[in-house]
Formats: structure tokens, C-alpha cells, sequence
């Protein structure tokens, strides 16, 4: 099991680039077998839950080759409809293959996916949105069983704006027969840019990016190249690092766009960000301030994702802050960790109540989950002493050699076996 170690007190200075999506390229690359031909994906980028999705379309029968950031995936040979038990358990993600097999062979088996440990994570709204396309599904002894001959487009609402369920309908519905109409959809920037791959290889899809998405059958899909869009969480990260070193980093490739939400609240930290076309410049020459409220909400509202980041930085502001975490009921696990460091942070539920320390002190610390293990390094970044980061793959299936980053810019980090 891999740890980092961190020497805090360097203020991150310089600029470092974004690579793309992690919860683009993933939905994307099961999107790839609905074209029974060639998709090349570029500025992919290289993490072990790509490595993950890779080795399960080659078990599906296709042929990837991973080569720098292009992804080539061969799908002319996917004949089986299958996903083994290890591998659906390797991430959440395992999941979109599910409507991607439904579309390209009628049919599909697996069995539950597995995924961080934040909290309950069910499928039943994926579930109820494919049955709604005349999809039969068994569930038995812990498998699903798809079956989809007789798949017709029809409207689906959402009971919340799930990401995965939004995702998984549209990959089922693009060659269902007939207009289906997803409302309540989720509005993520992942998703917009699903839309925008599928569409590029054929497929009839509109409303990506607002609540009501329209998907038009299509018979055949035809060959592509996409460009993933870049990752806001990873850019948000790095963010969130400058913010606690009090430093000044310029995050290349990032689209402000996506970032709003955490823009606005480490304005109000009193930070000094700059914004341009493809690039966002945060400088933070003193302790932040706390702010009164951060609520994470789907998208446009304050990503769940960035939600540890984020309390990194407030666990040493001025001042006190109350986080509500709407998305995940289980998304706090962290700031028992945080506490080891010295951090005054009250968790009742989904609500942490985070009294600003004027220093945290490094410590030997357990990343639990991928976001929760960032948050950790940051705050070992803004830390007195050093601290030790255990358990590093969780932080590896989302983030790429995030030592090298952080680095390059002037982080005392390194990777320990
Ligand atoms: C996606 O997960 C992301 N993962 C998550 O990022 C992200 O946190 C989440 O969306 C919310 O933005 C990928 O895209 C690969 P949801 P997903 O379905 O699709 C409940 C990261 O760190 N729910 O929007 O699983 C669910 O339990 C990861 O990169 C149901 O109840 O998220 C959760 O409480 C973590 N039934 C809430 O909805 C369902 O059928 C949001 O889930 C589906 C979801």
C-alpha cells in the first residue's frame, strides 16, 4: 500500500496543467462499444480507474490501445455481454456498461458495482429509468440480468438528478427505438460532454446540460475522435492546495465555467482569482477567511466532490463554517483524520460545523476514499511538521502522479512504498 510524505510549509507557486475528466473519460469509454468500429479519445487521462475500464472492454472482446493521451478503442469485436464479479467491483463506473451492452448486444450480466466508501450507493434509479425503455431486469444472489429485445423510447423522470442514472439511460436509449425524454436529469459537465461524444459517432441527443435531455433512436453509430473535456475536480484540487499554502498557481486548461461554485466561495476567503479562455490564477497571501455556509448540491450548485477539498482550507480559516453535504450520506469520514492534525470540526450527520485553527500539525493519516485522500494532502501541504498519507491508491484512482504535481510547483511531497 502506497503512502506520501509531506514536509508542509511551502507556498505552491507556478502553474500546472489539467488533464482531462476522470468522470468523463469513464461514461466515454463505455459509450465507445455502442460504435461497432473505431472511437479515438484524446487528452485522456492516466489513472487506475481508466486502467480499470480499459481491462474491462478488452474482457467484453475489444481491442484498446492506450498511447500517451489517445485512447483507440476497437469495439468491432464485442460479442460478450458479461462483467465479472472482480472486475464490477474494481469502481462505481463499471455501472454505464450496463445501458453501453443493453445498446450493443440486447443484453447484459453483472453484478453489483463497487466505488468509493461515501456513503449508500444504489441503482435503483438507474434501474427504474432502464425498465421504463422496456428493459427486463432480474436481480438475483447479487447479479442484474438485462434483457433488451424489445427496448422502446419512452419518458423517464428522475426522483433526484442521479449522474450515473442519467449517464446509463442515454447510453441505453441512443439506438432504442423511438424518442425517449429524461427529466430531472442531472446537468454535469460529464454529461454535456457525454452528449457531445455520443453525437459525434451518430447518435440524436439534445438538453445535455439542462434538466430535460431528448435522446431520438438512431440504427447505426459510425467511427470518431473526441477530446475529453478537462477535469474541474482535479483543477479545484489544486485550487484548494495554493489556497492552504497561501500560494499563487495558475491552473491551465480548466474552464471556469465548471469551477463557479468554488470560484465564488474562495472569493469570499479572500483570495484574488483571475480567470481567462482555459486558465484560472488564485493568489492567497494571507490566512483565509472562513465563510458562513457551503451546501453541495448537483450541478451548478457546490460539487460533493470538491466538499473535503474545500474543508481542508477551512479547518485552518478565520473563523467558523457549517458544511452540509446533500449528495452522499457518508462523505465526512476524512475529518476524523483532519482531527488527528488538529483540526476543531463537529460532524452530525451530513452537517460539519469546522472551527478555523490557526495551524494544523502533521500526522500519520488513512485516506479512506479518493476525494477524502486529497483533502488529506492538502492539508499536509498547509501543515507544521510532516505528515504521512497512507492508503495512497485511493488518491491514485483519481488523480495523476498528484506527488509530480504538486512538486512541480513547489510541494514537499513523495511517494513511499
Ligand atoms: C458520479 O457518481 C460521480 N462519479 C461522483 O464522483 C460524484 O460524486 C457524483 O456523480 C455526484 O456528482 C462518476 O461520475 C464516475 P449520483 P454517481 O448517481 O453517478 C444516490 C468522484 O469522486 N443515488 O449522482 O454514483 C446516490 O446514493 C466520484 O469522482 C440513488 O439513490 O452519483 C447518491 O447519494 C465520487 N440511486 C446520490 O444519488 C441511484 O440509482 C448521487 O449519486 C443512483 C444514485
Amino acid at each position: 500500500m502506497g503512502k506520501f510524505k509531506i514536509n508542509g510549509g511551502n507556498r505552491l507557486y507556478g502553474e500546472l496543467k489539467v488533464n482531462g475528466a476522470k468522470n468523463s473519460v469513464l461514461p466515454i469509454l463505455a459509450a465507445s462499444i455502442l460504435n461497432e468500429g473505431i472511437s479515438v479519445m484524446h487528452g485522456c487521462p492516466k489513472l487506475k480507474d481508466v486502467y480499470s475500464m480499459i481491462e474491462i472492454l478488452e474482457h467484453l472482446g475489444a481491442n484498446v490501445t492506450f498511447k500517451g493521451r489517445d485512447i483507440i478503442v476497437d469495439a468491432r469485436n464485442v460479442k460478450d455481454s458479461e462483467i465479472p464479479d472482480n472486475l464490477m467491483r474494481t469502481m462505481r463506473s463499471s455501472i454505464f456498461l450496463m445501458g453501453a451492452l443493453i445498446s450493443r448486444n440486447k443484453k447484459a450480466l453483472m453484478s453489483f458495482p463497487g466505488g468509493c466508501d461515501i456513503g449508500h450507493r444504489p441503482i435503483d434509479l438507474h434501474l427504474k429509468g432502464l425498465r421504463r425503455l422496456g428493459i427486463k431486469i432480474e436481480e438475483s444472489y447479487g447479479y442484474i440480468k438485462c434483457e433488451g429485445w424489445k427496448m422502446k423510447g419512452n419518458e423517464i423522470h428522475l426522483d433526484f438528478p442521479s449522474v450515473g442514472a442519467t449517464e446509463n439511460i442515454m447510453l441505453a436509449a441512443v439506438k432504442a427505438e423511438g424518442v425517449t425524454i429524461i427529466r430531472n436529469a442531472a446537468k454535469e459537465p460529464e454529461i454535456e460532454d457525454l452528449q457531445n461524444f455520443l453525437n459525434s459517432m451518430g447518435a440524436k441527443i439534445s438538453g445535455a446540460g439542462t434538466n430535460t435531455i431528448i435522446i431520438e433512436g438512431v440504427k447505426r453509430l459510425h467511427d470518431t475522435e473526441y477530446t475529453i473535456i478537462p477535469d474541474r475536480i482535479v483543477a479545484g484540487t489544486y485550487l484548494c492546495a495554493a489556497v492552504i499554502t497561501k500560494g499563487e498557481l495558475t491552473v491551465v486548461n480548466a474552464l471556469k465555467e465548471h469551477l463557479e461554485p468554488l470560484l465564488s466561495k474562495l472569493r469570499e476567503t479572500g483570495c484574488s482569482i483571475q480567470t481567462g479562455n482555459d486558465y484560472i490564477k488564485i493568489r492567497c497571501d494571507k490566512r483565509p477567511k472562513a465563510v458562513d455556509m457551503v451546501i453541495t448540491l448537483p450541478y451548478p450548485g457546490f460539487p460533493t466532490d470538491l466538499q473535503p477539498q474545500m474543508v481542508s482550507v477551512l479547518s485552518v480559516a478565520d473563523g467558523t463554517t457549517i458544511v452540509t453535504e446533500t449528495i452522499f450520506d457518508n462523505r465526512f469520514k476524512y475529518t476524523e483524520e483532519l482531527i488527528r492534525m488538529g483540526a476543531d470540526i463537529k460532524v452530525e450527520g451530513r452537517v460539519a460545523v469546522i472551527r478555523g485553527v490557526e495551524k494544523l500539525m502533521g500526522a500519520k493519516v488513512v485516506a479512506r476514499d479518493l476525494r477524502g485522500g486529497a483533502a488529506l494532502i492538502i492539508a499536509g501541504l498547509g501543515a507544521e511538521g510532516t505528515t504521512i498519507v497512507e492508503e495512497a491508491e485511493h488518491i491514485d484512482r483519481g488523480y495523476e502522479s498528484i506527488e509530480k504535481a504538486l512538486k512541480s510547483v513547489g510541494g514537499d511531497i513523495v511517494r513511499i512504498m
